[in-house]
């Protein structure tokens, strides 16, 4: 299985796996081994995209080469291009878009019910190794309408799981040896289901037996709700880490992106929350080179990034998607947006690499996931040297930092 783009594709991925495993079939990181190759395919920018439709054309050699193969396309880019996909690969055995992702089990029973071609054939599907650290979908879809995102249009509108269900799913993770969940969902925290909002969530699961640790990706900053600091300032299995995209220091542009909240607004929010709890990490998402961005709206991001002072951050350069309002717009020519893409990662990644170095002689909980690696409640990566073992909390002294990745890699000895 190959999956493409966001979090929440990384979960669709896990839990189509899941459906397949529970047909009987097992898992291989070896492509010469498997006879179904799935495709999580993403859509938010034209490159991740681009990667997918590059990987499927690969695919058509690899079917060939034992008789029986499958191969099977999903996600976003499946959802947006369904008709060009079958066209252009018409050895494909199934396309599943993301608004149909709920209805993979029924379809891939379908297709392995065809099984009579090849009586000995063994169905093989990587999975990924989430183990420790789980991801949980609890909502699908995207009410908003960023003029900028393909997002709502591939996944439709929101529909929100049942407490029940997420509940439910959450024990499942536990039960396989998950010690820390995620939250996952478009926009997470407008969550809601009968009278259940998104804090009412938090806090019971953080209350399932065996969660240590819970996180939650994306917010909206319009749901950040006092309710919703509260709890996460206040549940201890809550960690000291949000992920809250910004997209634009300028007002201007965030008018014209949609957003829902100027600079203003944002930077309150962010000092209410910081007040809330202190020592937490703050890491963000920013557009550079949306059409009509100008050198003093760019300069505004910058000034932003440097009042804010975030963590870490995820730098995209802006991408078309047809179909959306700002496809309607001029583009800004492609060496621009390299030059201010260059400009925001070499700010961001200034202040991150300083961040992470104020970690050096402090002393962090580790959960470890896997090979000795294990996060920070505040969602640092951090190498722990001597025997630990997985799913364990250590107490560590973080001896030094790389500069390696972005979200920071502390080696500890
Ligand atoms: N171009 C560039 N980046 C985009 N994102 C969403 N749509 C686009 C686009 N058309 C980014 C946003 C979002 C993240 C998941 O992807 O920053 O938060
Ligand atoms: Fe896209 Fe905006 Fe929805 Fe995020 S909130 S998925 S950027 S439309």
């Amino acid at each position: 299985m190959r999956t493409y783009g966001c979090q929440m594709n990384v979960a669709d991925s896990s839990e189509m796996g899941r459906h397949l495993k529970a047909k009987g079939l097992v898992e291989t990181q070896d492509p010469d081994e498997a006879s179904v190759f799935l495709v999580n395919t993403c859509t938010v920018r034209q490159h991740a995209e681009d990667r997918a439709f590059s990987e499927i054309g690969r695919l058509k050699r690899w079917k060939t080469k034992r008789q029986g193969r499958k191969v099977v396309v999903t996600g976003c880019a499946a959802e947006r291009t369904k008709e060009y996909l079958e066209d252009r690969f018409p050895f494909l055995d199934l396309v599943v878009g993301a608004k149909s992702i709920e209805d993979f089990g029924r379809m891939a029973e379908r297709l392995l019910d065809r099984r009579e071609t090849d009586e000995d054939l063994e169905y093989a599907v990587a999975a990924v190794d989430e183990k420790v650290a789980a991801f949980v979908t609890i909502m699908r879809g995207c009410n908003y309408s960023c003029t900028y995102c393909i997002v709502p249009y591939v996944r439709g509108r929101e529909i929100y799981h049942s407490m029940e269900q997420i509940l439910g799913e959450v024990r499942d993770r536990v039960s396989e040896g998950a010690r820390e969940i995620t939250l996952l969902g478009q926009t997470v925290n407008s969550y809601r289901h009968g009278q259940h909002r998104f804090d009412g969530l938090l806090r019971a699961v953080a209350g399932v037996n065996g969660v240590e640790r819970v996180r939650f990706i994306s917010p909206h900053p319009y749901y950040m709700s006092d309710r919703v600091i509260e709890t996460m300032a206040t549940v201890p299995e809550v960690c000291e880490s949000l992920h809250l995209p910004v997209q634009s220091g300028s007002n201007t542009m965030l008018k014209a992106m949609m957003r829902n909240y100027t600079r203003e607004q944002y930077v309150a929010l962010v000092e209410k929350i910081r007040q809330a709890m202190p020592g937490m990490t703050l890491s963000t998402d920013i557009i550079v080179g949306f059409p009509s961005e100008t050198e003093d709206d760019f300069q505004q991001t910058l000034s932003l990034i440097e009042e804010l002072q975030f963590d870490w951050g995820f730098i995209f350069k802006y991408s078309t998607r047809e179909g959306t309002p700002a496809a309607q717009l001029e583009c800004w020519p492609e060496e621009l947006i390299e030059e201010r893409h260059q400009r925001c990662l070499e700010l961001v990644d200034r202040i991150a690499v300083r961040k992470r170095s104020n970690l050096v002689g402090s002393t962090q909980d580790v959960l470890i996931e896997e090979g000795g690696f294990g996060r920070t409640r505040t969602n640092y990566k951090v190498h722990v040297e001597g025997d630990v073992a997985q799913g364990e909390t250590v107490r560590v002294l973080i001896a030094n930092t790389h500069r390696a990745t972005l979200e920071g890699e502390a080696r500890v000895q």
